[in-house]
């Protein structure tokens, strides 16, 4: 794939994970000021968000792999977290003089090393893989494929597509 392609894959990733995750921040909001039918549409258009624009995304982008594979990804994203950003953003906001951020950026700092040694258990001790090719996430066909069986699983819970 083009490498520009693939960036704009990445890009677009991140701006339909931030969609899902405000959309969802929007609709308790909104429930919890008894506006019920708006905080409705955020849910289901976050799902869209998630199930369709993100998931379709991610299969052409490639970013699932095998299970062994996922959990160091996370690990690496995590590490990311602790030892570069979270860490650079604590300081520079402590400098800024900005210590509501600051000593947030470090509390969650703390919980991202948690998930990094948690993942590194996990990879630690992996069983063997078994594949269930009824559930599979990679399979090639489109009736078998995580964008649909995601979508089919929405469709049956709230009957909304
Ligand atoms: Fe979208
Ligand atoms: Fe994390």
């Amino acid at each position: 794939m083009n490498t520009e392609t693939r960036e704009h894959l990445l890009t677009a990733m991140h701006g339909e994970a931030f969609a899902y995750a405000k959309y969802m921040l929007f609709a308790e909001h909104a429930r919890s000021h008894g506006q019920s039918k708006v905080a409705d549409l955020f849910e289901q258009t976050a799902k869209i968000e998630l199930l369709e624009h993100f998931a379709e995304e991610a299969e052409l982008y490639g970013l699932l792999g095998d299970v062994e594979a996922n959990v160091r990804d996370a690990i690496a994203g995590e590490a990311y977290e602790v030892e570069t950003m979270y860490r650079l953003f604590s300081e520079q906001a402590a400098a800024a003089g900005d210590q509501a951020a600051a000593d947030r950026f470090a509390e969650i700092r703390g919980d991202e090393a948690d998930h990094r040694r948690e993942f590194e258990d996990a990879v630690r001790n992996l069983g063997p893989t078994r594949v269930d090719p009824s559930k599979t996430a990679t399979t090639p066909s489109r009736e078998g494929s995580f964008v649909v069986k995601s979508i089919q699983r929405f469709s049956d819970k709230d009957g909304c597509i």
